[in-house]
């Protein structure tokens, strides 16, 4: 069989882990041929294409970022997007897709699959938000990231009797500000799941000024400030709503977003008249080599991915449930977001302040 390789939507560490486990065991195992597509669905759509064979994936285990490169193509917003994929497929001999992404990519991996395209999915996304696998690999190492990042804040908070927001990723999700501040002592966390009342936060942070130590507010990026609780604050059109960064949106519909971190600190300041700075995380949390932890998930992922392709199950998706890796539908997978249970995050609400 002649099997395609693609990496879609925003990069995450242990995707080349991936890609090495599914060559690794596909070419000796079972025989298999392989070709990569390049920056996710553009390579199918364009035919742009690199070889993907043992020696291509030597010494790519411990390496960030991807290989075949990455984008956020959508070919349902292509005209003839899915034509132009199948034509392709078809000319390079190509029998089965391996697609390795988030909720974008896998959502068009569905779509496909219903079309009769040969496709096995693989989750990928640094913000865990993927149902059908109980983590996505990225995320762990994303958040001893931002782990390593609130450690270092404390200090620098403390010596300069300063509140310090940090803004982590989590575009719908809180997972990532919910294990990097439960892990780093974080005085409050916010996540887009709970809106939060910017008063309680100015509250949480004065009582831990009172005690004596400086508080490290984690945020989100999609985190939404409570409407009607922001009255005359220096930003009042961000109440009950996420702020943005500049209105651009990518072709899968999604808003670039940060700018909560910097608005939370200037309430800060002006509430409490305490200084407070903020620190955006960005990319850094996605970029470099993966945990242990997500480099042995990928490696399984990848390894599962290849036996479904093999097997001719199609229309699934490999996950992490427990210990196994199991398959779940695509259509189960892409049908929502996995998000924080307010159940989950009130857990850690004894922590604050
Ligand atoms: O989907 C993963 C993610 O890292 C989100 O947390 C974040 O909102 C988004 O990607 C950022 O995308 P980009 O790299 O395209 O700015």
């Amino acid at each position: 069989m002649k099997v395609g390789v693609l990496t879609g939507g925003g990069d995450c560490p242990g995707l080349n882990a991936v890609i090495r486990a599914i060559i690794r065991k596909g070419i000796p195992t079972y025989g298999h041929e392989f070709v990569g597509f390049r920056d996710g669905w553009r390579g199918p759509i364009e035919n742009v294409t690199m070889p993907l064979d043992i020696q291509a994936v030597r010494g790519i285990l411990t390496r960030g970022g991807t290989i075949l490169g990455s984008s956020r193509t959508n070919p349902f917003k292509i005209e003839n997007g899915v034509a132009l994929i199948q034509q392709n497929l078809d000319a390079l001999g190509v029998d089965a897709l391996i697609a390795i992404g988030g909720e974008d990519t896998l959502g068009v991996a569905k779509k496909l699959a219903d079309e009769g395209v040969h496709v096995v999915g693989v989750p990928k996304t640094i913000d865990n938000d993927l149902n059908g696998t109980d983590y996505t690999f990225g995320f762990d190492t994303a958040v001893n990231i931002a782990t390593e990042a609130i450690d270092r804040l404390h200090t620098t908070a403390e010596s300069h009797h300063r509140a310090l927001v940090v803004e982590v990723m989590g575009r719908h999700a809180g997972w990532i500000a919910l294990h990097s501040g439960m892990a780093g002592g974080a005085s409050v966390i916010l996540i887009p799941e709970v809106p939060f009342s910017i008063a309680k936060v100015c509250e949480y942070v004065e009582s831990r000024f009172r005690t004596n130590y400086a508080p490290i507010i984690v945020v989100s990026e999609g985190a939404i400030p409570l409407a009607g609780d922001s009255a005359g604050d220096s930003a009042g059109d961000s109440a009950g709503e996420m702020v943005v960064k500049d209105g651009s949106v990518d072709s899968f519909g999604h808003v670039r977003l940060s700018g909560i971190g910097e608005w939370v600190a200037q309430e800060i300041e002006r509430r409490t008249g305490k200084e407070a700075r903020t620190s955006v995380l960005g990319h850094i949390q996605r970029g470099g080599t993966p945990t242990a932890f997500d480099r042995v998930l990928a490696t399984r992922l990848g390894l599962h991915a290849i036996t479904a392709v093999h097997e001719g199950d199609w229309g699934k998706m490999v996950g992490l449930k427990g210990t196994e890796i199991v398959r779940v539908p695509l259509s189960e997978a892409t049908a929502s977001l996995k998000l924080v249970d307010p159940a989950r995050y009130a857990e850690v609400e004894v922590f604050f302040g």
